[in-house]
């Protein structure tokens, strides 16, 4: 009994050691980024605060002002570490700043370090234009929402990227707060409450917090099925409480929707007011992303009477990418310290996209359930607009919801010749050049618009030109 129990032991000290190797596993390249990213944080964030009470502000201005100091506050996360801009920078178009984790495990460790979520942190630039999520008869097609999968729908609040903002603080593998009150509780601590009090009224923060409010949001969530609002709150008090998390979220939308996110100051846009030039090559490169061979303009639009180009037309699509084993994700199928384990299927774990919001219990619309299985393996389709924006010309950005494809050239062989390759044997040198590997989900692949485009190598190159004018802040114009 004695030896088998030390056996047993000696196993599972072995076993826990080796979990936890995988989940600490951010290299010193890694680390080292990320603590310049902080640094940036904590930078934009005082250069902010410096704002609050200066110069005369309408209230809108008001409004996204107080959603940027939220945008870059890391008080907002369980251990004060991370704020929504640790995984969306404005040097690389609000999506992933650190080349290393892009080059690598794609997605961003949360609060808790050791936890990694399953996908690629998107762009959410021009991301205020997508619609409340609907299902449309004539495109035969979901349109609009917020995430990879459109599951932030917008259709309680209005707004999906105020719903989306409700996500991240919440999420066990993100921010990691056990309770919205959290959230409330924290920002009523920040420099900016007065302003808040201002915009949004008094009662914001007038709440009757429990003696043990703060040590309840000391622990990570998330929180357990026997007590789900573990800050125990009067019912009134979690009605304001909600009322102000209603607000946060909406004033994070309001600074995402605002004109320096959204600058549309890209060489794209000089071109078309007539006060830029496309090299030659940048023209070709735009002409075949608008033509018929490559079919690119039908889902990433470039703008029609009364239409913004937004390179986006917010529907779904699967454009059959294999799957991306590098994303810790795969490996979190036990428990951590805290008894959370974020992928129990391990290995099997499927990303199912649209679909599966829609099969699962976050479908807000009965009448949706039934699509569910042809929109398994689909993604929103995102802006290209910020696709090439970087802050230095060797950063590693991730494409795609899963961050398999690294850069813009590698994207556009993909839809050149994912069909007319073979198919990659295991461990295969040629991947990603000369053969690709099977797709996570054949069964809904569009197999009409992409695959076997016919493109030479300079076509390739002639549309990756083009690409990479869509990025703003172009200071060349005329
Ligand atoms: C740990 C990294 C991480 C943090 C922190 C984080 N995000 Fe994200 N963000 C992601 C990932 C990953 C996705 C895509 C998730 C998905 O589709 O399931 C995403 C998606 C989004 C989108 C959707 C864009 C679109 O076009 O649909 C928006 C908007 C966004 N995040 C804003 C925020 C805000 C606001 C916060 C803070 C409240 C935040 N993010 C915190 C990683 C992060
Ligand atoms: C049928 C619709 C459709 C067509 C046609 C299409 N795309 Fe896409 N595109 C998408 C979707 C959907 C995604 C995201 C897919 C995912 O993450 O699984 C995407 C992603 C991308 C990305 C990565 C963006 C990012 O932020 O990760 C680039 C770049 C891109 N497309 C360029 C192109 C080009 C160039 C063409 C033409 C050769 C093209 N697309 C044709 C729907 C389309």
């Amino acid at each position: 009994m004695n030896s088998r129990f030390t056996t047993y032991a000696a196993g599972f000290i072995v076993l826990s050691a080796a979990v936890a190797d995988v989940r600490s596993t951010l290299s010193p390249g890694a680390r080292k980024e990320i603590a310049s990213v902080e640094a940036e944080i904590n930078r934009i964030e005082a250069q902010t605060l410096v704002r609050v009470g200066q110069g005369s502000m309408d209230r809108s201005q008001q409004v996204i002002l107080l959603g940027k100091l939220l945008f870059y506050d890391r008080e907002l996360s369980v251990r004060r570490n991370e704020a929504c801009a640790f995984c969306h920078m404005p040097e690389t178009g609000f999506s992933g700043p650190v080349s290393t984790l892009n080059q690598t495990t794609v997605s961003y460790p949360g609060s808790i370090r050791s936890r990694f979520s399953e996908r690629s942190p998107q762009t959410h630039t021009y991301a205020s234009y997508s619609p409340v999520l609907h299902y449309s008869e004539g495109q035969g097609d979901f349109v609009g929402g917020a995430f990879w999968d459109m599951r932030a729908t917008g259709l309680q609040l209005n707004s999906p990227l105020a719903e989306q903002a409700q996500g991240p603080p919440l999420n066990p593998m993100e921010m990691g707060l056990i309770d919205a009150a959290c959230m409330v509780y924290r920002a009523s601590e920040r420099p900016y409450r007065p302003m808040a009090e201002r915009v949004w009224g008094a009662q914001a923060f007038a709440v009757k917090w429990p003696g043990d409010v703060k040590s309840v949001c000391e622990r990570p969530g998330p929180a357990a099925t026997s007590d789900l609002l573990p800050v125990h709150l009067a019912p009134v008090d979690r009605g304001i409480v909600q009322a102000t998390f209603d607000q946060i979220a909406q004033a994070i939308a309001a600074y995402e929707g605002s004109e320096e996110v959204n600058s549309f100051s890209s060489k794209f846009d000089l071109v078309m007011a007539d006060k830029a030039k496309f090299t030659p090559e940048e023209q070709t490169g735009y002409d075949l992303f608008r033509s018929k061979a490559t079919h690119c303009n039908e889902c990433h639009r470039d703008g029609g009477p009364g239409e913004e180009p937004l390179f986006t037309d917010f529907t779904a699509s699967n454009l059959g990418l294999p799957a991306n084993r590098a994303i810790p994700y795969y490996e979190e199928s036990s428990a951590d310290g805290f008894g959370f384990t974020a992928n129990a299927r391990g290995l099997k774990f499927d990303d199912t996209g649209v679909g599966g919001f829609l099969g699962g219990p976050k479908n807000p619309d009965g009448k949706w359930t039934s699509q569910a299985k042809s929109f398994i393996g689909k993604y929103k389709t995102p802006t290209l607009r910020n696709v090439d924006k970087r802050p230095r010309p060797d950063f590693v950005k991730a494409y795609m919801h899963n961050g398999y494809l690294k850069s813009l050239e590698e994207v556009v062989h993909f839809y050149n010749t994912r069909d007319s390759l073979p198919a990659c044997k295991a461990g295969d040198p040629g991947e990603k050049v000369s053969c690709w590997p099977p797709p996570e989900h054949a069964e809904t692949m569009n197999r009409r618009q992409l695959g076997r485009l016919g493109l030479s190598t300079k076509d390739e190159s002639e549309i990756v030109a083009f690409l990479k004018t869509l990025t703003d802040g172009y200071a060349g114009g005329k």
